[in-house]
């Protein structure tokens, strides 16, 4: 049994790292504020601000044999590292694959050259989410060494994706409307690249434990978009009609690609910058120990555990397509 401290714990992958752990038996505890989804049943709660000082005193007061650090703030990942690493016997850092400076090269390792770092001192926004993940990895290093394992993900996908991105097909086919658009990949050069967050947090758990160090690419087994879409479908049973949608009139159409409100989820911008973006590697992840189960799995649990769930709210749907603008779509095409 191992003493674990997650750095967060309370949200998505955080929260099912903690539960994972806990089920193996291992003392988990979290520090977070708490204030969106609260602790995990079971795991010690730290409740801190890691804006104020003293953050990370309680924490700093015990000893931990693996610290897991979700942070996205450069100033957040300096200070815990500055407070915690003399208490922590390994450190696993969850990154990004985007932190990567290009997403050009099919088959990249994780020897591609990332984003300048985000400094400890600027200000974080979303729009730097790349090169502040750059910047902890760095921070994360430089205090650590070789005693740091920093897990790239590419998209996490699976029940509760508070996203979207990886919701939004499984349901939309799930939810009883006909006829359904799908996108149409006229050059069949789109892919996607879905790691299950249940998975991503046993290979993270597994790893980190392992004393494994150095950068991984945590990433699903890259599918081309068309067959995604059809794995969606399938997952729900879907045999009515399909739209195709020629992606070349997304612009046009003020459709975004990717993810948000009036977008096509998972669908990447079109062009060769993003040739790369769902087909990083995969082969020292799979090497060290990453168990993935079928993207169709994830998709039936999606719609088994958030089908009830109202995708289009009052301020639309948080990726996808509104129905009032899919009819709209679809009735130009006719
Ligand atoms: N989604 C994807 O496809 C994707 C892809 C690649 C990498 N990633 C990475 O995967 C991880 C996802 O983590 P996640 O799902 O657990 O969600 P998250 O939103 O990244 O989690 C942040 C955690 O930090 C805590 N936190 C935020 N501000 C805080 C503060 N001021 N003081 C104390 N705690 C604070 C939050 O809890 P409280 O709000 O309760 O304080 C939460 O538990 C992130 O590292 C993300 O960058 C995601």
């Amino acid at each position: 049994m191992a003493k674990i401290l997650i750095l967060g714990g309370t949200q998505w992958l955080g929260r099912t790292i903690a539960l994972q752990a806990l089920g193996e038996g291992h003392e988990v505890t979290c520090l977070a504020r708490g204030t969106t989804g609260g602790f995990p049943d079971g795991a010690t709660a730290i409740t801190a601000d890691r804006e104020t000082d003293g953050a990370y005193d309680l924490a700093a007061a015990s000893s931990w044999d693996l610290v897991v650090e979700l942070t996205r703030k450069p100033a957040h990942a300096k200070a815990a590292v500055e407070a915690l690493s003399p208490h922590a016997g390994h450190w696993v850092y969850v990154s990004s694959c985007s932190a990567y400076a290009l997403h050009s090269k099919p088959g990249a390792a994780e020897a591609a050259q990332l984003l300048a770092a985000l400094d400890s001192s600027a200000e974080y926004t979303d729009e730097q989410y790349g090169a502040a993940k750059a910047g902890c990895e760095w921070l994360t290093v430089a205090s650590r060494g070789n005693a740091a394992l920093l897990v790239r993900p590419g998209l996490i996908g699976g029940p509760g994706d508070p996203s979207g991105r990886t919701t939004y097909w499984p349901l939309r086919f799930a939810d009883g409307r006909e006829p359904v658009l799908v996108p149409q990949d006229e050059d069949d050069a789109r892919y996607v690249q879905i790691v299950d967050v249940r998975d991503l947090a046993a290979f993270i758990l597994r790893a980190g434990l392992d004393g494994r160090h150095g950068p991984v690419n945590a990433v699903g087994a890259e599918m081309p978009l068309g067959d995604v879409i059809a794995s969606a479908q399938s997952a729900a049973g879907y045999t009515g009609e399909v739209i195709a949608y020629p992606l070349h009139r997304m612009q046009q159409d003020g459709v975004e690609p990717w993810a948000g409100p009036c977008s096509l989820p998972l669908v990447l911008p079109a062009g060769n910058d993003f040739a790369g973006f769902a087909r990083r590697s995969d082969r020292k992840a799979l090497r060290w120990g990453l168990v993935r189960r079928p993207l169709a799995e994830t998709f039936a649990d999606i719609i088994a555990a958030d089908g009830a769930v109202v995708v289009a709210g009052a301020d639309g749907p948080r990726s996808g397509l509104s129905a009032d603008h899919e009819a709209e779509l679809i009735g130009q095409l006719a």
